[in-house]
Parts: C-alpha cells; sequence; structure tokens
C-alpha cells in the first residue's frame, strides 16, 4: 500500500516536470530567438498562444470548415496566408515553407514564420486561442518558474 502511494506521487511529480520542462523549454528558445519584445510584445504572448492553442504540442492541427484552411503546431499557423499544404484553396504561404515545417520537433521554422505573422501588437488577435486566454491579463505565470 504504501509502495503504491509512492509510486503514484512518483508518477505525478514525473508528470508535473514533463510540463513544466516543455513551457521553460518553450520560454528559453523564444528568449534565445528573440522574441522577448519582439514587436512591441512580450514573450509571455507567445507562451500563452502555445499553451492555449496547442498545448506546447507541436504536432496538432486543426481544420477550420470556414475557409477550408488547417491550423499548424505549436503556434497553430494557419495555411491559407502562412503555409503550404496543397490542399488550401487560394494560400498565400508568405511564410514561404510547407506547413509540415511547423510540425516538428525543432520549432526554429514555427519562430521564424510567427515572426512574420506578427507585424505589430494587433495582429496576436488573429488566433482565437489568444484572444480568448491572454490579453488584458497579467501573464506573469506563463514564464515563473523558469528562472529568465
Ligand atoms: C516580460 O514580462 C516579464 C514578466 O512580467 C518581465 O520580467 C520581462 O522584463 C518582460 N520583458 C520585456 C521585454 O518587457
Amino acid at each position: 500500500m504504501k509502495a503504491l502511494l509512492s509510486l503514484g506521487l512518483l508518477l505525478l511529480s514525473v508528470t508535473v516536470q514533463a510540463k513544466v520542462c516543455k513551457h521553460c523549454k518553450l520560454v528559453t528558445l523564444l528568449k534565445s530567438h528573440g522574441m522577448d519584445g519582439y514587436r512591441g510584445l512580450n514573450m509571455t504572448n507567445w507562451v500563452c498562444l502555445a499553451q492555449h492553442g496547442s498545448n506546447y504540442n507541436t504536432q496538432i492541427t486543426n481544420y477550420n470548415p470556414g475557409d477550408q484552411s488547417t491550423n499548424y503546431g505549436i503556434f497553430q499557423i494557419n495555411s491559407r496566408y502562412w503555409c503550404n499544404d496543397d490542399k488550401t484553396l487560394r494560400a498565400v504561404n508568405a511564410c514561404g515553407i510547407p506547413c509540415s515545417a511547423l510540425l516538428l520537433d525543432d520549432i526554429t521554422q514555427a519562430i521564424k514564420c510567427a515572426k512574420t505573422v506578427v507585424k505589430s501588437p494587433e495582429d496576436m488577435k488573429i488566433w482565437v486561442a489568444w484572444r480568448n486566454h491572454c490579453p488584458n491579463r497579467d501573464l506573469t505565470q506563463y514564464i515563473g518558474n523558469c528562472g529568465v
């Protein structure tokens, strides 16, 4: 019984640590790519978007039946304007990349493309997840405990 309980606690702490790791890994990468203060936006906005848009899952895709486009990856970047997935009508591909590049473990391309998307702080509003969870809030918690 006691052994089972400590096994349970061990598993719980491993899960919690994995979560902390994921978000602090993102914080470190954002910082090293100059995303803190980029276009006047604190990087907490990107962590908030990643948490609510993809739960830090780089492999996630979401289809938008409205315009038949798809959102890709950790920041949920849209195929209508920003990347090419060979199936979105009148796609622009402003980032000049295949959308699959936004699904890699290595998020370098995703960060680069995010920089293309956001020309001013207002542009964060294109993301529903950001609109619903991030504006006019204290976002300090999103980089708390990461030691940056
Ligand atoms: C971003 O927000 C954090 C926490 O609120 C703060 O410590 C940091 O200085 C801010 N960065 C910029 C570039 O304003």
